[in-house]
C-alpha cells in the first residue's frame, strides 16, 4: 500500500529575515506570517525565555551596543546570510510631547 508522505511544500522564494521586537504585537504577528509563508526567521527579543515555534530566537537588547555587536558576531560566525531586516522593536508613546518625562525621552529616543 502506498503512503503519501506529508511534508511542507518547499518555498523556492525562501528568504532569511531578521525581525526585531518579536515578543508581542506587530513583531510577533510578522514572525508568524513569515514562517507560514515558508521563510526562515531570526526573531529578536530581550526576553531570553521566549520561544516561537519554527523561528530561531536571539536575546538582544537593542539599546545596548554590546548586545547588538555580540549578536552580529554570532550571526557572522554561524555563516547566516540575511536577506531582509524588519526593524519593528520600539515603544509607542501616546501623550502630548510636553507631558513627556525624561525617562520617556531616554527610552523612546535611544
Ligand atoms: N501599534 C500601533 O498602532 C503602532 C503605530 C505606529 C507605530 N508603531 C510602532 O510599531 C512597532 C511595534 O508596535 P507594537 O504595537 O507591536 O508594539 P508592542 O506590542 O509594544 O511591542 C514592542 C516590541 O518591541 C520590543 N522592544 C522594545 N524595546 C526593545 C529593546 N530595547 N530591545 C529589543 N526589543 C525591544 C518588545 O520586545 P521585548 O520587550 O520582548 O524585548 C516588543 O516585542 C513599534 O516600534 C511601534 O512604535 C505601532
Amino acid at each position: 500500500m502506498h503512503h503519501a508522505i506529508a511534508h511542507q511544500p518547499i518555498n523556492p522564494f525562501m528568504k532569511q529575515f531578521v525581525v526585531t521586537g518579536c515578543s508581542r504585537g506587530i513583531g510577533r504577528a510578522t514572525v508568524e506570517y513569515l514562517l507560514a509563508a515558508g521563510h526562515q526567521v531570526h526573531a529578536l527579543s530581550r526576553n531570553k525565555d521566549l520561544q516561537i515555534p519554527g523561528a530561531t530566537m536571539h536575546a538582544v537588547d537593542l539599546r545596548s551596543d554590546d548586545s547588538i555587536k555580540a549578536w552580529a558576531r554570532s550571526m557572522e560566525s554561524s555563516g547566516s546570510v540575511i536577506d531582509a531586516l524588519i526593524n519593528n522593536a520600539g515603544t509607542l508613546v501616546i501623550s502630548p510631547l510636553f507631558q513627556w518625562s525624561d525617562l520617556i525621552f531616554m527610552t523612546w529616543l535611544m
